[in-house]
């Protein structure tokens, strides 16, 4: 095969790699733009709920207040000290890291569940929002 040749494929395949790359920034944007689907984030908040409920502790801290909360500041539940050094104030931004990939996000974390869907996350984290201005929120915060 001659250079010319050659370089013209090594091209085509860079050309490739653009439009793919293309395919995703706009994928992830589109998911993005809308805001979640609270009803598939219920669904997607069972996975949760082995672990947490929104107005107790369980194994992991309660989910009612998260958005604001400094990680790890629930009183009385036992965080690692990963948890409670990581300097996180929970937002849709810090939570969509977090729960893409929580043991690089916070190494030594007790919360190894990860959600890698970038759609299953907004839908979820659309969902905690709502839940946090619920009744079951609003009567756990006054209580
Ligand atoms: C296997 C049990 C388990 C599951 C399932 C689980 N978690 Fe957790 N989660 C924990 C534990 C334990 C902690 C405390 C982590 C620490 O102290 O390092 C935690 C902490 C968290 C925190 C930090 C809260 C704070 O007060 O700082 C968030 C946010 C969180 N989990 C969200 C979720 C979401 C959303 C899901 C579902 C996709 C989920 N978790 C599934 C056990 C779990």
């Amino acid at each position: 095969m001659t250079n010319w040749l050659k370089s013209w494929r090594r091209r085509g395949w860079l050309a490739a790699g653009a439009m793919a790359l293309g395919v995703t920034v706009f994928g992830t944007c589109a998911a993005a733009a809308p805001p979640g689907d609270t009803r598939h984030g219920e669904e997607v908040y069972s996975l949760c709920l082995a672990c947490h409920a929104l107005a107790e502790n369980r194994t992991g801290p309660r989910h009612c207040g998260l958005f604001g909360r400094r990680a790890g500041s629930v009183p009385g539940f036992a965080y690692s000290e990963a948890m409670k050094r990581s300097g996180i104030v929970w937002s849709a931004a810090t939570l969509d890291g977090f729960l893409a990939a929580p043991s690089q996000v916070v190494p030594g974390t007790a919360m190894y569940v990860d959600v890698r869907d970038a759609k299953e996350r907004a839908d979820l984290i659309a969902y905690l929002e709502q839940a946090g201005r619920s009744e079951i929120c609003k009567a756990a915060q006054s209580g």
